[in-house]
């Protein structure tokens, strides 16, 4: 399944647990491809969203929709969040609300939207190497990859994280809400029957509660 001659470190774990920011470090560190794919289901539910199409209706517009739905990457600057580029437009900011989360995690669940974004995510891998970021990249997607690594953190710390990261696209959101919220999110994601949020047998876990970014890449390099 996966090009054995494309290197490729998969990335998983729970919303805050700092795959987006480590996956960008990898990624500019050593000049390879990023693949950010809750990204990727966070822009087909905003596209659904704008074009009013409804899961009855995603089978049989599913090749039209194909056609349309090419989203692209730029790792960006560290401290930013990796860009989203979708229809010539940077539509970073109106994905990574947290609106758009909940719907995408809703929309996620479904087996369909998993199996039409799967051939999306593999095109991305490409020389000179994939740095995969997800919940199910290490388990389903890039099942054969050498290196996987399963971050985690406690939820406190990932709020907190989250808030912050929220506060600098200008958003402000109350803690205890954005709690509850990401609680929520977890156990969709952990419990839903098709790709649920595990890390795989072969993974690294690691815990970056108590770690900044660089500690936390000075980490996975010993395994890599
Ligand atoms: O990582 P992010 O918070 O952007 O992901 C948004 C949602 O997309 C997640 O809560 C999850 O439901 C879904 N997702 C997924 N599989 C992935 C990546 C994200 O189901 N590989």
């Amino acid at each position: 399944m996966t090009n054995v001659n494309i290197p490729v470190i998969t990335i998983d774990g729970p919303s805050g647990a700092g795959k987006g920011t480590i996956a960008q470090m990898l990624a500019l560190e050593l000049s390879w491809n990023i693949l950010d794919s809750g990204a990727l289901y966070r822009t087909l539910a905003y596209f659904m969203k704008e074009n009013q199409i409804s899961l009855d209706e995603f089978q049989d517009k599913q090749n039209e929709i194909k056609k349309r739905f090419l989203v692209s990457f730029d790792p960006g600057i560290p401290g930013e969040p990796v860009r989203v580029l979708f229809e010539n437009k940077d539509v970073t900011s109106i994905v990574r609300t947290e609106e758009m989360a909940k719907l995408t995690s809703n929309l996620a669940a479904e087996p369909i939207i998993r199996e039409f974004i799967k051939p999306c995510q593999r095109d991305f891998m490409t020389l000179p190497g994939l740095i995969a970021d997800g919940r199910d990249m290490g388990t389903v997607i890039f099942s054969d990859a050498k290196h996987k690594i399963f971050l985690t953190a406690s939820v406190e710390e990932r709020a907190k994280r989250r808030q912050t990261q929220l506060k600098r696209q200008g958003l402000e959101v109350n803690m205890r809400s954005l709690l509850q919220e990401l609680e929520e999110r977890d156990r969709k994601d952990m419990e839903r029957e098709h790709s649920p949020l595990v890390p795989a047998e072969d993974s690294v876990i690691i815990d970056t509660s108590n770690l900044n970014p660089e500690g936390v890449v000075k980490e996975i390099k010993i395994y890599l």
